[in-house]
């Protein structure tokens, strides 16, 4: 279907905008905010400010990458959840307003669906193999751990997710107690290279059926560091290579436990894995392997596709414009919305 839509990502910390003209993404652009790093984690009043500041440049900014000028839009989609409420309105009153003076249609986007989606980006110069229905989405970011079952471009289901903190969480507050600075998960991986990922064992949370729990590590983390910090203070310096290898083979030991699990039972041959966590070295490789040893293909998108970006709300938003699932001036963001809930309102 020809059409072209202007797409907006504004869930947490990074303003993104992206343009998409026939299913093929035409530019994206991303402002990410470094102003959170000195306090430890994303300061939801700031971020929405930020997003204030970044949402008319980097429209512009793509829609001149794009060389697409707004008269050619047919469509603008935004992130309308979950994530920031702060944030989310930023990106949702932009599109309504954009919506409304520019006479063109309004797309709401669940940012899950999205990341799902990300393996189908294509650009005039990228074009890499897609997955098929049916396939698992690992979704692994700081504010979801989820698997996903993906039957076709609009008709997912949950089939397991974190009952507490998200992996990329449990990445960060590791990170935090080794004194690493925010966000802790890429020190871990860069640190895990040159340690032993058998040198320390860790608590892994026993949970049932195809959920995770990663609140119970964390603590058995931080009271095996004060238990050898007691005897030696400099313990962690002495072993923060082995100690990144430990806790990120434990972390990535934890996803591949149920998501083997969930590939068995749903009998699926495609895998593909999303979020920012997505970018360890350490579960791309064992989710390679994995692939490989099974006969599952499987799809790493590039980090730029992993991480929050505007060109995979694009391409959700794509497939919701061909089944004409358009929305009204009165869409909301929503701060917590389940995949079920949003695909549950697009039955209706
Ligand atoms: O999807 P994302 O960019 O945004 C939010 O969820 O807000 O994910 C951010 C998370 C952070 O927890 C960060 O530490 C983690 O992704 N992360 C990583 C790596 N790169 C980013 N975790 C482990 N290894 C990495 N290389």
């Amino acid at each position: 279907m020809k059409t072209t839509i202007l797409a907006i990502e504004s869930s947490c910390d990074d303003t993104s905008a992206a343009v998409i003209h026939n299913g093929i993404v035409k530019s994206n652009c991303i402002a990410s905010q470094k102003i959170h790093e000195r306090y430890g984690g994303v300061v939801p009043e700031l971020a929405s400010r930020s997003h204030q500041q970044n949402i008319v440049p980097v429209v512009h900014q793509a829609l001149s990458d794009a060389g697409t000028s707004i008269s050619d839009i047919d469509a603008v989609a935004c992130t309308v959840g979950p994530g920031l409420l702060g944030s989310l309105l930023v990106g949702v009153s932009f599109a309504k307003g954009f919506a409304l003076a520019h006479e063109c249609k309004l797309i709401g986007v669940n940012h899950l669906h999205a990341h799902v989606l990300a393996s189908f980006i294509e650009t005039e110069t990228y074009k890499p193999p897609k997955p098929q229905f049916p396939f698992i989405c690992l979704l692994v970011s700081g504010g979801n751990t989820q698997i996903i079952l993906a039957h076709d471009y609009n008709r997912m289901e949950i089939i397991g997710a974190t009952i507490d903190d998200a992996a990329g969480e449990a990445f960060d507050k590791c990170a935090k107690l080794l004194g690493l600075p925010y966000p802790g998960g890429p020190h871990i991986d860069r640190l895990a290279q040159q340690g032993n990922p058998y040198a320390f064992a860790f608590n892994k949370p026993q949970i049932a059926g195809y959920d995770y729990s990663f609140s119970g590590f964390k603590t058995s983390v931080l009271y095996f560091l004060q238990k050898e910090i007691a005897k030696n203070p400099d313990f962690i310096q002495q072993n923060l290579s082995d100690l990144c290898a430990s806790i990120q083979h434990c972390i990535v030991e934890m996803l591949m436990h149920k998501l083997r699990k969930a590939v068995k039972k749903t009998g699926v041959k495609h895998l593909t894995i999303g979020g920012g966590v997505a970018a360890n070295s350490g579960l791309r490789n064992t989710i390679q392997a994995f692939g490989e040893q099974n006969a599952i293909a499987t799809y790493l998108p590039p980090l730029v596709y992993t991480t929050d970006n505007a060109a995979m709300i694009a391409v959700a938003a794509y497939h919701k414009y061909i089944e004409k699932r358009v929305c009204s001036q009165t869409m909301k963001p929503q701060a917590r919305y389940s995949l079920d809930k949003y695909f549950r309102e697009f039955d209706n």
